[in-house]
């Protein structure tokens, strides 16, 4: 292990850290909306690794860093020698000598600490099988915009105990909010794959509406993850009544909000009347990543700044 700091899971940063982030995330874009330049990563070069397919990651990462002064460059596994088999190790030394930090989207969460292990510059995850964390940041970020501190709130994650639900549950640890949470029978969360050190942050529920009585924000994913594509059909029947609906709305909190990391399926895991209703705030999360992730970035790469 080296002394520099990545960004694997939710839980790399402490509950400090992040009231930093989130204060510097909330300058970043009053910055962005005012055309005013910012450029403390003048020169500094990203290298975005994808393995899985990427609207808004991709976009902003790279838009991120065009904005912050430095460059980005898009590799996949398709066409570099990182889908021909060479090691993760050698491929981390070799591209953390050329740049100023990575971002990783990939499958196993392993894959970007062996990666880490072997890297000069910061590493990101962008998504793997188990986590999420730019997301969740972002998601965070979006319920303060909207609602205030998320401390003792209650989240409701409703569908697939997947990367998303458990990087809720990380940030419900370390942050000190509930999250209530309904998957089928036989997709439940398995807490060691979350990462979870106790359980009093997380109440599982068999009835989806009881998970959102009273939650402060409602939010969902794709019953088929990345990767999963093999389970797709006996998923569509394993989750047809976990779809989030306007009762489950009814009976969450007045003012909840309803989140959703995108991209979504009308009619699966989510109505239309819910993801473009009034309490929908779907538009100014997918616009948070990049300011979160402008914020997160700079850390990273050259710490604090005071705004
Ligand atoms: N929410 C999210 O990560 O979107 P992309 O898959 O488009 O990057
Ligand atoms: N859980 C989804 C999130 C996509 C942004 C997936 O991993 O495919």
């Amino acid at each position: 292990m080296n002394a520099i700091k990545h960004y694997l899971q939710f839980k790399d940063f402490t509950r400090e850290e992040y009231a930093y982030l989130f204060e510097r995330t909330g300058w970043i874009k009053d910055k962005f909306k005012r055309y005013e330049p910012h450029h403390p990563l003048f020169d500094r070069t990203l290298v975005m690794i994808f393995e899985k397919a990427s609207t808004r990651t991709r976009l902003s990462f790279e838009a991120g860093m065009h904005q912050l002064g430095g460059s980005a460059i898009y590799l996949n596994t398709r066409d570099s020698q990182l889908g021909r088999g060479e090691p993760v190790e050698d491929a981390a030394q070799v591209i953390s000598r050329m740049s100023d930090a990575v971002m990783i989207r990939t499958f196993e969460q392993s894959v970007i600490e062996r990666f880490a292990e072997n890297s000069r510059v910061p590493v990101i995850n962008g998504l793997t099988n188990e986590y999420h964390p730019c997301q969740i940041m972002a998601d965070i970020y979006t319920f303060i915009e909207h609602r205030g501190d998320i401390r003792g709130k209650t989240v409701a994650w409703i569908g697939d105990s997947n990367n998303m639900c458990n990087t809720w549950l990380q940030a419900a640890e370390l942050l000190d909010f509930n999250v209530h949470v309904s998957t089928p029978p036989g997709y439940e969360i398995e807490p060691e794959r979350a990462g979870l050190y106790g359980t009093n942050h997380f109440e599982q529920f068999a009835d989806p509406m009881e998970a959102c009585k009273g939650a402060d924000l409602v939010t969902t994913d794709v019953w088929t993850s990345m990767g999963f594509e093999a389970e797709n059909d006996e998923r569509m029947k394993a989750f047809a009544d976990w779809c989030v609906d306007e009762d489950m709305m009814r009976v969450a909190a007045k003012d909840a909000v309803f989140m959703h990391c995108l991209p979504a399926h009308r009619g699966e895991e989510v109505t239309a009347g819910v993801i473009d209703g009034p309490q929908s705030v779907v538009w100014d999360e997918a616009e948070n990543r990049l300011h979160a992730q402008k914020a997160l970035l700079e850390y990273l790469v050259i710490g604090r700044v005071d705004s």
